[in-house]
């Protein structure tokens, strides 16, 4: 993509990566992703905001081509997809200053091996002026590292936030307009990354909301221009509520547990509460995390392998923990042959989450009429304890 213009003298860049389809070896990009620099020129400086994932150099290079000088660099967050092409940029500008956070400098210096002589760190509300146009920083922990700043561009009310708000899209629109495909894609992008951050995404939303925000302005997706709709969107995300959505993860082996699935599933929907089901072994886990931001019962469903859980099931409880959702309620169902411990070690795997414990169920062999009944039962509580929730989400 060419540079676009989002502002007066503010221009997109970056690199669009309309072919990746893992991240950090983990978590699946079904869309694609971009990596967003952004350029700003005032009357006397210029700044570019960000770099891209070194795979996509090449692109970031040509694109400054007709820049004949950078005044600052800034290094919004250490994470390579952002950072990766730094020390490039700096050996091409050697007039530039890299501006960071103060926990960011060790992570640079560290990983990527820059200068520390090239490196000013920014602390909360400090300005620099490019001549017309001011560079304000923000501290955002936790955006996703505890290094992370945002910057804020008050004479055009943009906001660069860095992963904040950010969503794994490859496309060529600039601006998120309307479309709903990128606030699904930003919903799976809070859940996946954001989501274990939640208190820490509070504050830094009351420090996003003290601002005259006209574009946000991520390091992934599109360009809010109608910046009311994220917002709206994570203040929901982060907040206490949750949603008539009984999230059900299984894995099954010789049926029996799939059985049990079903059987709830199906009391559950016709008692009114809205469910999910996800078959493990094929699941996209991002579809999962995005089931999970406002969900309110999980319940996990198990053959049992080596008297525990089998290994899907455990990795499924093991995400749910370190992904820390707002679940109220929890239960465990599956199946056994000679003798299981899987309820025991699944409780073991998510200390995080808060939960009431509705009720385990494991049956020997394939599940017979009372195990049918038990799990009507399991369904009907489950129901109870929805009673006035909303099925929006
Ligand atoms: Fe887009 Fe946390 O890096």
């Amino acid at each position: 993509m060419k540079p676009r213009k989002i502002g007066d003298g503010v221009d997109l860049i970056g690199a669009v990566d309309w072919n990746r389809r893992l991240f950090d070896s983990l978590i699946p990009l079904p869309e694609g992703t971009s990596y967003n620099a952004y350029l700003v020129r005032g009357k006397e400086k210029t700044a570019l905001i960000d770099t891209v994932d070194p795979t996509m150099e090449g692109v970031l290079l040509r694109q400054l081509q007709d820049v004949e000088r950078l005044d600052y660099l800034i290094s919004h967050h250490a994470e390579q997809d952002h950072s990766g092409t730094i020390p490039t940029v700096l050996q091409r500008y050697p007039e530039a200053k890299l501006l960071c956070s103060a926990k960011a400098r060790s992570l640079l210096i560290d990983h990527l091996q820059v200068d520390g002589e090239r490196i000013e760190t920014m602390e909360e509300g400090r300005e620099i002026s490019l001549g017309g146009k001011t560079l304000r920083f923000l501290s955002t922990p936790w955006v996703h590292w505890p290094e992370t700043i945002s910057t804020f561009l008050p004479e055009d009310g943009i906001l660069f936030s860095c992963d904040f708000f950010g969503s794994h899209l490859a496309t060529s629109e600039t601006f998120a307009g309307d479309d709903p495909r990128v606030l699904l894609a930003a919903k799976r992008y809070y859940a996946e990354i954001m989501m274990p951050f939640r208190p820490a995404i509070r504050k830094n939303l009351e420090k996003v909301d003290a601002l005259d925000c006209r574009l946000i302005a991520p390091s992934h997706g599109p360009v809010y221009d109608r910046p009311k709709t994220i917002l709206e969107a994570y203040r929901d995300w982060v907040s206490d509520r949750v949603s008539n959505l009984a999230v059900i993860p299984y894995v099954t082996m010789h049926g029996s547990t799939e059985a049990m699935v079903f059987r709830l599933a199906e009391t559950l929907a016709a008692r009114g509460v809205k469910i999910q089901i996800f078959n493990l072994p094929v699941t996209d886990i991002g579809e999962l995390a995005m089931s999970l931001v406002d969900a309110a019962t999980i319940v996990l469903g198990t053959p049992t392998v080596h008297a525990g859980p089998h290994p899907a099931a455990f990795y499924a409880a093991h995400l749910a923990n370190a992904l820390r959702p707002k679940l109220k309620f929890a239960a465990v169902i599956g199946s056994y042959g000679w003798g299981t411990k899987a309820v025991e070690r699944i409780s073991e795997l998510i200390p995080n989450l808060k939960v009431e414990v509705l009720g385990t169920l494991l049956c020997k062999g394939h599940p017979r009429r009372e195990d049918l009944e038990a799990l009507d039962e399991l369904a009907a509580t489950i129901a109870d304890r929805h009673a006035g929730l909303d099925s929006a989400g």
